[in-house]
């Protein structure tokens, strides 16, 4: 009888969802972090957890999971007052299990977002550097569709304008993007944000981006600003059921 109920169990989440996995392949602990926007089924796992290097957790995504999002955090604390600040990148609302409605990482992040099944019968992916970079990431799959990706350590090269946070020996543990670092001083109308009168593609060229060069030349296959569709978001056709895995840190 139990067997029975397992197997019918197996069964059921296999036509209707897709199994993630997530790697740590950095020979360090981060803690990832996971976000589900209201509206959208989430995840059947923790919001965030602790990965010791080289290790990896699997787990159920339902197939319709809309602009969600995997990160992780750096050189966390959590041993007093859990919250936004207890990593120095990545940080979120709640401490290490992240707040449902408001558990958003703190940049610097290097963020992986999907949309399973969305528009044209497509899932939608990519490798965010918009809210900056703190750890390289890689997102394979096992039905052949495109692998984006930042493989590069982004932090010991950084402009110096973007440089940081730093770890306790004073390593780059980050690199902030153009719009976090507010490097116009103006963040409601911003070419580097993507903000106010530059809030269209056409008024916000990737030309008019600060060091938008240096994310992109490094990371290709990464998403580099707001609109850096063209170039960075990739697709795979929903009804191949893609199984996805996230790897911090991934081989070259
Ligand atoms: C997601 O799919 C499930 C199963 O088909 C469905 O019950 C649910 O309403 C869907 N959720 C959204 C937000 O579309």
């Amino acid at each position: 009888m139990k067997l029975q109920l397992s197997v019918s169990a197996v069964f059921v989440s296999s036509v209707a969802a897709r199994t993630f996995t997530v790697f740590n392949g950095c020979p360090f602990t981060v803690w990832p972090a996971i976000f589900t926007p209201q509206g959208s089924p989430a995840p059947d796992h923790a919001t965030g957890w602790e990965a010791p290097a080289f290790t990896a957790v699997s787990f159920f995504v339902a197939d319709n999971w809309t602009s969600g999002r995997i990160w992780a955090r750096r050189n966390c604390d959590f041993s007093t007052n859990p919250g936004p600040n207890s990593c120095l990148d990545g940080g979120c609302n709640g401490g290490l299990v992240c707040d449902p409605i408001s558990g958003t990482g703190v940049p610097p992040a290097t963020v992986a977002e999907w949309t399973l099944s969305g528009a044209g019968g497509l899932d939608s992916y990519d490798v965010s550097l918009v809210d900056g970079y703190n750890l390289p990431m890689r997102i394979n799959n096992n039905v052949g569709c495109p692998v984006p990706e930042c493989p590069v350590d982004l932090g010991p090269n950084c402009p110096a304008p973007l440089i940081g946070p730093f770890d306790s020996s004073g390593f780059p543990v980050g690199c902030k993007s153009a719009c976090a670092a507010n490097l116009d001083g103006n963040p409601t109308d911003s070419a580097n944000c993507c903000s106010g009168s530059h809030n269209v593609p056409a008024t916000c060229p990737s030309s008019g981006v600060a060091f938008y060069d240096y994310f992109k030349s490094n990371c290709p296959k990464s998403y580099a600003y707001a609109y850096d569709d063209a170039t960075s978001l990739f697709s795979c056709a929903s009804n191949l059921h893609a199984d996805y895995t996230v790897t911090f840190c991934p081989p070259p």
